[in-house]
């Protein structure tokens, strides 16, 4: 098995160097990444490359570098035809992200369309050296340049790719998969603040909300840069520069806060049903937090917010054994 291993990293290495090849001989790939504001530092850092616009480029080229078919169809890079009769690339005119691992071993691929067909980014499925939920984009740099003192988890590979460019040397994408435990375990090694910065949509909410749950069950007190309405960071960066992104880190709120952030964005609170269900919201999300002092300073907070009396909010939270003095 880690013989098979070892050949499944060799050869992704090569295919990875086979695509930033075909990137530099590109011209229309070369300006996509223009366009997106990438410089040429971050595009070797990130050993950006291209998969060419053919059904069978990858396989012909690790043909003549000697391996052989079972090996290559290993690395999901190929795919068998239907027929039988060999195989396809599966990665086609499109932008590839080699995904790097802590030990600075290929495991797998992202690759993105240059225009808006779909679909827009495709993985390389699960092989026996990559498990999605296992790694994080961008923690091989993540670990090399951040001094670990703040980490940023995002969800996209162009939004860690952004934040690199712009000299943030500390952000992590979670793969397009729901964030995991182990991925959760990955940013408590490598940053002592935590921030995340999800997209500014249905999808980000939700998946922010699973994120922290995940991370606070970690021991760790993350916190949520929130933007505006439809952006994601790479978005906001290109339209509003870095300094502002350093504003909102400073802005960033912490889980109860975004709570309310959240749940004032769901419910009218000058509706008295829509107001009852907002605090019941926020009560069961204070009843996650630890400490009663943090506690009763929320509750004084949202007593203040929703004109609800501290001791109502205080008997949701603590329960039916709370007793006030
Ligand atoms: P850009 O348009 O390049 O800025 O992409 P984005 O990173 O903003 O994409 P989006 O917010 O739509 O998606 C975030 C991440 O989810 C991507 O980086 C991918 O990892 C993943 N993703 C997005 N679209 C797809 C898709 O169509 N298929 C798969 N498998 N993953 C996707
Ligand atoms: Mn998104
Ligand atoms: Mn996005
Ligand atoms: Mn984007
Ligand atoms: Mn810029």
């Amino acid at each position: 098995l880690e013989k098979e291993k070892e050949k499944i990293y060799e050869i992704n290495k090569e295919a990875a160097r086979f695509y930033y090849y075909n990137l530099m001989k590109n011209k229309k790939a070369l300006m996509y990444l223009k366009n997106r504001n990438i410089n040429k530092r971050v595009l070797n850092q990130f050993g950006l490359g291209y998969a060419q616009d053919s059904w069978n480029s990858i396989y012909e080229y690790l043909k003549s570098k000697g391996y052989k078919d079972l090996d290559i169809e290993k690395t999901e890079l190929v795919g068998k035809k239907k027929d039988n009769t060999g195989y396809y690339d599966k990665f086609r005119n499109r932008i590839m992200f080699p995904i790097i691992d802590i030990r600075d071993r290929v495991i797998g691929f992202g690759g993105r369309v240059l225009d808006n067909s779909m679909p827009k980014y495709l993985n390389s499925k699960d092989t026996l050296v990559f498990t999605k939920g296992n790694n994080l984009y961008g923690l091989n740099l993540v670990k090399k340049l951040s001094n670990r003192e703040k980490i940023i988890l995002v969800e996209g590979y162009m939004d860690v790719i952004s934040l690199f460019n712009h000299g943030i040397n500390y952000a992590v994408a979670s793969l397009g998969t729901a964030f995991t435990r182990n991925q959760g375990r990955l940013i408590k090694r490598y940053g002592k603040e935590v921030y995340i910065c999800y997209d500014s949509d249905n999808a980000g909410i939700n998946a922010t909300i699973k994120a922290l749950n995940i991370l606070m069950e970690e021991g760790i007190d993350p916190k949520v840069i929130v933007l505006p309405s439809g952006q994601d960071p790479d978005d906001f960066i290109n339209k509003n520069g870095i300094e502002e992104f350093e504003k909102l880190m400073d802005k960033a709120l912490n889980f109860i806060e975004y709570q309310i952030y959240v749940n004032k964005l769901k419910f009218n609170l000058v509706n008295p049903e829509e107001k009852i269900i907002f605090t019941k919201e926020i009560s069961k999300a204070l009843k996650k937090l630890k400490s009663p002092i943090e506690k009763d300073v929320y509750i004084d907070k949202i007593s203040l917010a929703t004109g609800i009396s501290k001791e109502a909010i205080k008997s949701e939270v603590f329960g039916k054994n709370y007793k006030s003095n």
